[in-house]
């Protein structure tokens, strides 16, 4: 078969594990060949393409990033973007399409195969660990092990000066980032896109810890929290083609709220796209590549529209409408978790 590959949305840590275990079983168990498409949808819309073998992929497996390049370009977006996407194929004579990415770019592959037959199958990747249906998506560890190897920095730093650091993290709809590395690093504080931000209770919390004695104290924030309605206001950024605002500097408004409520020394740290870039961990070499392997084998099996999911340990395939229907949000039990290491 010619098997087309693309990599769509925000980058993550994982995705050139995932192209090359796909290149890698399909080349030699199943004799295909393939067809890269460049920057996600926008390489299917615009018929732009790369040479994709086994001998393009080696070397890749550590490496972050794509070597197919990502954008978040959406095709039903562009004019005649749909139809353009159908040529493009019919073109290259590309029978099944590998779309490695989260919520927008899967929602494309399941629009794609809906409503003009297209034979998609789904790889799902984020940081932000969002995505429905997968107990966790390749890039979220590494991302973790990232803003976890931050906040042990900070906290002795800000033991030094007896300062409250806030760090902000990724994580637009969920705050699994903001969860899992502030139970990893010990923070005092996790302020999550699934809880509005009560800045009185966290500014309390914080009086109340360091009435104790000279505290370090680290407030974790995802970048997609949001104040309670009246306490403090953010500003709007751009918006992107799948209507999602940029998010970035919610730090700065919780450490400047929170130096005004304290009179703390507050300072903060973003670790922004730090989170998205470099080697994966072994974790996430491992799954990707997982990953990689079932999503070939649904191919062959001619499974469309289908995603490859890891569920209790075992990779499945499961319906991407299924995986794309609604976010998977942090679990409330993890978030009591954090709490009781607030005050
Ligand atoms: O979608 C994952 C994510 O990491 C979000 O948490 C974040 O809002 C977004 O990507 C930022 O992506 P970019 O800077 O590439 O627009």
């Amino acid at each position: 078969m010619n098997v087309g590959v693309l990599t769509g949305g925000g980058d993550c840590p994982g995705l050139n594990a995932v192209i090359r275990a796909v290149v890698r079983k399909g080349e030699k168990i199943f004799g295909d060949t393939f067809t890269g498409f460049q920057d996600g949808w926008k390489g299917v819309v615009e018929g732009r393409t790369m040479t994709l073998n086994v001998e393009r992929c080696r070397g890749i497996l550590p490496r972050g990033g794509t070597i197919l390049g990502s954008s978040r370009t959406n095709p039903f977006k562009v004019d005649g973007g749909p139809e353009r996407c159908l040529d493009t194929l019919k073109r290259l004579g590309v029978d099944a399409l590998v779309a490695i990415g989260g919520e927008d770019t899967l929602g494309v592959a399941n629009r794609l195969h809906g409503e003009h037959g297209v034979n998609v199958v789904g790889v799902p990747k984020t940081i932000d660990n969002d995505l429905s249906g997968t107990e966790v998506t390749f890039g979220f560890d590494t991302a973790v092990q990232v803003a976890c190897d931050a906040i042990d920095r900070l906290h002795t730093t800000a033991e030094s000066h007896d300062r409250v650091l806030v760090c902000e993290v990724m994580g637009r709809h969920a705050g699994w980032i903001a969860a899992v590395a502030g139970i990893a690093g010990g923070a005092a504080e996790v302020l999550v896109p699934e809880r509005e931000i009560d800045i009185d209770a966290v500014c309390e919390n914080l009086i109340a810890r360091h009435k104790k004695g000279r505290y370090a104290s680290i407030v974790v924030v995802a970048e997609g929290a949001q104040p309670k309605e009246g306490s403090f206001a953010l500003a709007s950024g751009e918006v992107d083609e799948f209507g999602h605002v940029r998010l970035g500097g919610i730090g700065e408004v919780i450490a400047k709220e929170i130096r005004q409520r304290t009179g703390f020394d507050a300072r903060v740290t973003v670790l922004g796209h730090i989170q998205r870039g470099g080697t994966p961990t072994a974790f996430d070499r491992v799954l990707a590549t997982r990953f990689g392997l079932r999503a070939i084998e649904t191919v062959h099996d001619q499974d469309w529209g289908k995603m490859v999911a890891l569920r209790a340990g075992k990779i499945v395939r499961i319906p991407i409408a299924e995986a794309v229907a609604q976010l998977k949000t942090v679990d409330p039990e993890l978030l009591a978790d954090c709490e009781v290491f607030y005050g």
